[in-house]
């Protein structure tokens, strides 16, 4: 079997006029947690919806597990949880029957929900407020039940968009520990985002994209290594997607 578990081969995205993505190539292992960054607009979320089948490739392939998604989007599908930028949940389901919806979409067995439903709401300190609608919810409560509703399934593939953002600190530092806990049993996170901190911190490699272009992928030592005038990933990114070159603008304040 390919040790990749998840690969993009010159994978292409148009919209209409706009190259959205252009040609990623890239191989990232089981147990692997790669940090996606890039400018807004630079193709991320198009590249995970990608990854998901939720959006067809101009060209190009991407697989997970082996499979193409476009040729066995059911068991690509199955291989995945996928959280997206804007997390979803039924509204005028409580936190509770939302998980069991998530549970029998992919085929969990009620004797595993009775187990996991309860473990994951305490895991994500949402047991209290499981019988409420999830209208009801802030928007950090969304994203915990968001997340909660993707691992019931034990995919194998996390493919996470800007998973901390609205979070508080508690419940970041609960999603970054559960990314390492995970990578630690095997499981790959391709996770997209624009807190530096934590793709410097947990990532194993990152990829920086800049419209629609892969202009880096290496661990961050070595990209500390090759830009050694630049002193964090902040400086990096910054260096390498055009810099601040807004500062001129700073007059028109
Ligand atoms: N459904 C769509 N139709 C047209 N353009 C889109 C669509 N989705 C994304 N785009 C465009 O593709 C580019 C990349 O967007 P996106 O992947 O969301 O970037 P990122 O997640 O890196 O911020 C942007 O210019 C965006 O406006
Ligand atoms: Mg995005």
């Amino acid at each position: 079997m390919n040790k990749f578990t998840v690969r993009a081969d010159n994978l292409t995205k148009r919209f209409g006029a706009l190259l959205a993505l252009e040609g990623l190539t890239l191989e990232i292992n089981a147990g692997e947690i790669f940090a996606f960054l890039g400018p807004n607009g630079a193709g991320k979320t198009t590249t995970v919806k990608l990854f998901a089948g939720l959006l067809k490739p101009t060209s190009g392939s991407a697989s997970v597990l082996g499979f193409d998604v476009s040729l066995h989007p059911v068991e690509a599908k199955k291989a995945i949880g996928l959280l997206s930028d804007q997390p979803f949940a039924y509204p005028y389901l409580t936190g509770f029957e939302f998980l069991r919806l998530a549970g029998d979409l992919y085929g969990v067995t009620a004797a595993e929900q009775r187990l996991k439903i309860p473990e994951l709401l305490e895991m994500f300190a949402l047991t209290d407020r499981a019988g409420d609608m999830v209208e009801s919810y802030s928007h950090g409560m969304k994203q915990k039940l968001a997340l909660a509703s993707v691992l019931l399934h034990k995919p194998k593939v996390l493919f996470l968009d800007e998973p901390l953002v609205g979070l508080d600190p508690k419940s970041a530092r609960l999603v970054k520990d559960i990314i390492v806990a995970l990578a630690g049993r095997g499981v790959t996170v391709f996770m997209c985002t624009h807190v530096i901190e934590i793709a410097e911190k947990l990532a194993h490699r990152v990829g920086i994209l800049e419209r629609g272009k892969l202009i880096a992928m290496e661990s961050v030592a070595d990209l500390k290594k090759r830009m050694h005038t630049a002193a964090n990933l902040e400086d990096m990114f910054l260096q390498l997607t055009g810099g601040t070159e807004y500062a001129e603008l700073l007059k028109y304040l």
